[in-house]
């Protein structure tokens, strides 16, 4: 297995991990995702509208509105999410392992003035698995916390083509994205940031 470039706060993070082409290919299969199962607005538990637009691919879809965080096997207009792109899947196999796929490749699109409020990702059902996420696009600040909220955090700016590996004691660790630095990147047509996060779910 690969050796991580830093880790922070047991946070595996894999700097530059795909080069420009494998971006560039990334993009291409996320725009045939995206136009099969266009990007939406989830609002959050509370009625707040996220400022992340969202879609995904595979088994499960995530998705919030007032009923809560939850996995959906149907995109909201009602077909099957696609398939997760074989470009995204052998990035988990070469930093996860082979034995088990993600159910889930979440894609997140930040406009330059979209953020991510610290939570953890724990709508799955095994953590034995961990996150990998993938960032495409302009640089983004990467808060890293502990287990419980509100404790010491550290930042990290991740920028297109870094990989994160959240996984063992790290796997349900506080994690956000305090903001976008546009025009960092000229991976995407326009400012902006791709963020795909794989998760077993089931
Ligand atoms: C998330 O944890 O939901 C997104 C993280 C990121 O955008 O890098
Ligand atoms: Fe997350």
């Amino acid at each position: 297995m690969a050796e991580p470039t830093l880790v922070v706060g047991g946070v595996d993070i894999y700097k530059g991990w795909l080069d420009g082409d494998a971006q560039a290919t990334l993009v291409e299969d996320l725009r045939a995702v995206v136009s099969q199962a266009p990007l939406f607005s989830p609002q959050t538990p509370y009625g707040k509208p996220m400022s992340v637009r969202m879609t995904s691919a595979g088994k499960y879809g995530w998705y919030s509105d007032r009923r809560g965080y939850r996995y959906e096997a149907r995109h909201p207009q009602g077909q099957p999410w696609p398939p997760i792109p074989p470009s995204v899947l052998a990035i988990w196999a070469a930093l996860v392992g082979p034995q088990r796929m993600p159910d889930c490749c979440l894609i997140n699109y930040y406009k330059p003035d979209a953020r991510m409020g610290m939570h953890q990702d724990r709508d799955e059902a095994d953590f034995g698995w961990p996150v990998l996420s993938v960032s495409l696009g302009d640089d983004a600040l990467f808060r890293i916390g502990g287990v419980a909220r509100g404790g010491a955090t550290s930042s990290v700016w991740l920028g297109s083509g870094d990989v994160v590996v959240m996984g063992g004691a790290a796997r349900l660790c506080y994690h956000g994205i305090d903001r976008i630095r546009p025009g960092t990147s000229a991976l995407l047509q326009g400012e902006g940031r791709i963020n795909l996060t794989c998760r077993v779910v089931d």
